[in-house]
């Protein structure tokens, strides 16, 4: 089925089952990876609410949960300016720290997010995200949990926006061209 948002009309692109079943499959790798390790998830709001609900529902070792966010005027794809990171309270040092974030496409997000928490000296610092381009890549970012590789073009649901809108499908969906 074809959604429209404003302009622009989009079609299914990874279903819902498909997404379950690949978080499954991430959550068990953290279970594994973290069992002793005390891991300090770091969720990227406002896209990644969504993944990271679904994949820390499964995750069953002890762990702590928490959320930042970009300032809006950064948040804006691929400017490549200086954001602010806002709401990192936890201190990082000697933690073992996961991001969470929802899509790497340019990494330029992902390089600041990752060069200003290393500074805070974290025992170790991995990337979970939801969705990679790596053909849009511009900054070498390693994400050592990926959900999908996906081709460069702009994609919608399951926490990613157009606008603001569609951030609520339990699918993901694709610009149709
Ligand atoms: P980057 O800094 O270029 O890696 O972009 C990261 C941010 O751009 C993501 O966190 C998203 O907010 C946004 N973004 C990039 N590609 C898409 C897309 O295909 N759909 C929706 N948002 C996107
Ligand atoms: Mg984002």
């Amino acid at each position: 089925m074809l959604i429209t948002i404003q302009d622009k009309t989009f079609e299914p692109f990874i279903a819902e089952d498909e997404i379950s079943e690949r978080i499954a499959a991430l959550a068990d790798a953290l279970n594994q990876d973290y069992a002793d390790k005390d891991p300090l998830f770091i969720v990227v709001l406002n896209g990644a609410f969504m993944f990271a609900s679904d994949l820390i529902k499964k995750v069953k070792i002890p762990c702590q949960v928490s959320f930042i966010r970009l300032s809006s005027y950064s948040e804006m794809r691929s400017t490549g300016t200086v954001s602010q990171l806002l709401g990192l309270q936890e201190k990082l040092a000697n933690r073992h720290v996961v991001i969470i974030e929802d899509i790497i496409d340019t990494g330029n997000t992902m390089s600041e997010i990752t060069q200003e928490m290393l500074t805070q000296n974290p025992s170790s610092l991995e990337i979970a995200t939801f969705l990679i381009k790596p053909d849009a890549l511009e900054k070498a970012v390693h994400a050592k949990y990926i959900g999908f590789e996906i081709p460069n073009r702009f994609v919608l649901g399951y926490g990613l926006d157009y606008e603001g809108y569609g951030r609520n499908t339990t699918a993901l969906y694709v610009l149709k061209d």
